[in-house]
C-alpha cells in the first residue's frame, strides 16, 4: 500500500528543528514501514535565511514569513520547535484555531501559559502534544497520559535537566563549573538563554508540566518552587563524595492528601540509588503510584536528534489517533490546592561554617532541637580559624529546616549556612558512608 503523504511544517530550523528534518529524510523507509505516513517538511520559520544550518533544508523550505505555514492548507500538522514566549504563544494559538494540531517542544510555554493553549485546542478538536517538553527522548508524557491512565501516580523524583546534570557529572571528574557550562553548551544541551537550565527554571517548567499530567490538576512554573546549581562548588560535590553520595539536581512532585508540592533543588543522593548513576546528559524520572509501585524511565534528556525522536513520535500519534476522544482534552481535569510552603519532609545535609569556640556546637545543635530537626550524622572538620560542621538530620519538614538555618545564621559565631540539601537515600540516613 502506497504510504500516506503527511507534509507537515516546523516553527524554528535550529538545533531540534534540523535534527527532526535530517531524522524524516534519513529514517523515511523506517517510518513508512512502522508507520505507514510520509511525513516530509514543506516549511520551517526561522529569523535568519542566510545562517549556516547542520543538516541544511531543500530550497524554498526556509522562510521567515509566518503565514507561509499558518495559510497553507496542505499543512496536515506543526511542530514549534523555536522556544521563547512570544511570538510563539500566537503563533501556536493561530493554528490550533485554523484545525492544525500542533506538536511542542517548549516547556516554559506549556507551564507558564498552557491553559489557554489547552483550552484552545480542545475548542478546536485538534490535539496539542507536548513529549519533547520533558526529558527528550524519553516517552514519560506518554508513559503518564495514556499508560498509566488508571493509576494514581502520588510523586513524581526526576533528573529532568540535561545541561545541569552533564555540568553535576562533569564537576565529579574535575571539570570546573565554568568549563562543564560551555562544554554543554557546545554539545547543544543547554537553552538558548542558558541561565533557564542553571538556575532550576527549565527543570521547574518540566516538573510543572509532569506533575499537571499526574496529578490531573494545572500546575503552573510560579507554582515551583526552585533553585538551581550556579552556587554549586567543588568542596560540595567533594563533600558529598566523602559521604558516599552524589550531588543531582532533583525535581520533586508530591500530592499529600490531595495537596501538591513541586520543587526542585541540588539534592545530595546517595550512590545506591537509581539516581545516583545518571550521567552526563541523561534523564531519569521515577514514578509512584498505587497500583504500579513504581516505575523508572531513564534515557537522554538533551539534544537535536534525541529531541527529534520525541517530535516524530508526537507526529504519529497524532495522525493515528486523530478524531479519536480523550487525547483531545486537556490532561487537567480538576483543581488540587497546594501544600502550605515548607510542610513537605525529607533528611537533609547541612554545611555549616563556625568559629571553633567553646560551645559553639551546642548553641547550632539548641537551634536545631527548637525546631525540632534532629541530628541524625555529625563531622566536624578544621579549617583557618574555624570549623564546617557537616550535619545530616533525620526526616524533618523544609520550614523548620528554613528556620533553624535562619536563627543559626544570626549567631555570632555563625560564618556561612554553606549548603543545605535534601538528601535522596532509601538506606536509612544512619547507614550512609562517611570517609
Ligand atoms: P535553537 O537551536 O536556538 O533554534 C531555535 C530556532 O527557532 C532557530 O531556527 C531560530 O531561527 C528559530 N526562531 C527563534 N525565534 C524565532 C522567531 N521569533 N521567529 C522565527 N524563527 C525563530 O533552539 P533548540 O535547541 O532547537 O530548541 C528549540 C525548542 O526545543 C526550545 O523550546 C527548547 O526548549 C526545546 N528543547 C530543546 C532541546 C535541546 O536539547 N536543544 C531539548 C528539548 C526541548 P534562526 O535559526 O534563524 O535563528
Ligand atoms: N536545556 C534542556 C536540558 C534541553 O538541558 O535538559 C532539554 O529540554
Amino acid at each position: 500500500m502506497a504510504p500516506v503523504d503527511v507534509p507537515v511544517a516546523l516553527l524554528g530550523y535550529g538545533t531540534v528543528g534540523a535534527a527532526v528534518n535530517r531524522f524524516l529524510h534519513e529514517n523515511a523507509d523506517d517510518i513508512e514501514r512502522v508507520t505507514g505516513y510520509h511525513l516530509r517538511v514543506v516549511k520551517a520559520l526561522v529569523r535568519d535565511l542566510s545562517k549556516e544550518r547542520d543538516f541544511p533544508a531543500a530550497a524554498g523550505i526556509l522562510t521567515t514569513e509566518f503565514a507561509e505555514i499558518a495559510d497553507n492548507s496542505e499543512i496536515t500538522l506543526v511542530a514549534e520547535v523555536m522556544g521563547g514566549l512570544d511570538p510563539t504563544h500566537d503563533y501556536i494559538l493561530r493554528l490550533l484555531r485554523s484545525g492544525k494540531p500542533v506538536v511542542t517542544a517548549n516547556k516554559q510555554l506549556l507551564a507558564q501559559r498552557g491553559a489557554e493553549l489547552f483550552s484552545t485546542a480542545q475548542g478546536a478538536g485538534v490535539q496539542l502534544r507536548f513529549e519533547a517538553s520533558v526529558c527528550a527522548a524519553i516517552p514519560v508524557i506518554k508513559v503518564l497520559r495514556e499508560s498509566l491512565v488508571v493509576t494514581n501516580v502520588h510523586q513524581i523524583l526526576g533528573i529532568v535537566n540535561g545541561t545541569t546534570n552533564y555540568i553535576l557529572t562533569q564537576m565529579e571528574l574535575g571539570a570546573s563549573y565554568e568549563e562543564a557550562l560551555s562544554e554543554a553548551k557546545r554539545h547543544g544541551y543547554a537553552e538558548m538563554d542558558p541561565t533557564e537550565d542553571v538556575s532550576g527554571a527549565d527543570a521547574a517548567a518540566k516538573m510543572a508540566i509532569l506533575a499537571t499530567v499526574a496529578f490531573g490538576s494545572r500546575v503552573t512554573l510560579a507554582d515551583v518552587q526552585f533553585e538551581g546549581v550556579e552556587h554549586i562548588t567543588s568542596a560540595h560535590v567533594s563533600a558529598a563524595k566523602q559521604m558516599e553520595m552524589v550531588i543531582r539536581l532533583v525535581g520533586r512532585a508530591t500530592l499529600v492528601d490531595d495537596r501538591y508540592d513541586v520543587r526542585v533543588s541540588p539534592a545530595l543522593v546517595d550512590r545506591a540509588h537509581p539516581l545516583a548513576s545518571v550521567e552526563g546528559p541523561f534523564n531519569a524520572v521515577m514514578l509512584q503510584g498505587d497500583a504500579i509501585r513504581e516505575i523508572t524511565l531513564e534515557g537522554p534528556g538533551a539534544g537535536g536528534i534525541e529531541t527529534a525522536s520525541a517530535v516524530i513520535a508526537d507526529m504519529v500519534s497524532i495522525i493515528g489517533t486523530t478524531g479519536t476522544g480523550f487525547l483531545h482534552n486537556d490532561a487537567c481535569w480538576r483543581t488540587l490546592d497546594q501544600l502550605p510552603a515548607g510542610e513537605l519532609c525529607s533528611p537533609f545535609y547541612l554545611q555549616i561554617a563556625v568559629d571553633d569556640r567553646p560551645g559553639v556546637l551546642a548553641r547550632v545543635a539548641e537551634r536545631l532541637a527548637a525546631h525540632g530537626v534532629s541530628v541524625a550524622r555529625l563531622v566536624q572538620a578544621q579549617i583557618e580559624g574555624g570549623a564546617i560542621l557537616h550535619v545530616i538530620s533525620h526526616e524533618a519538614a523544609y520550614g523548620a529546616v528554613d528556620s533553624a538555618l535562619e536563627e543559626i545564621g544570626r549567631l555570632s559565631e555563625s560564618r556561612e549556612i554553606a549548603a543545605a540539601f535534601p538528601v535522596i537515600s532509601r538506606r536509612g540516613i544512619s547507614e550512609l558512608g562517611w570517609a
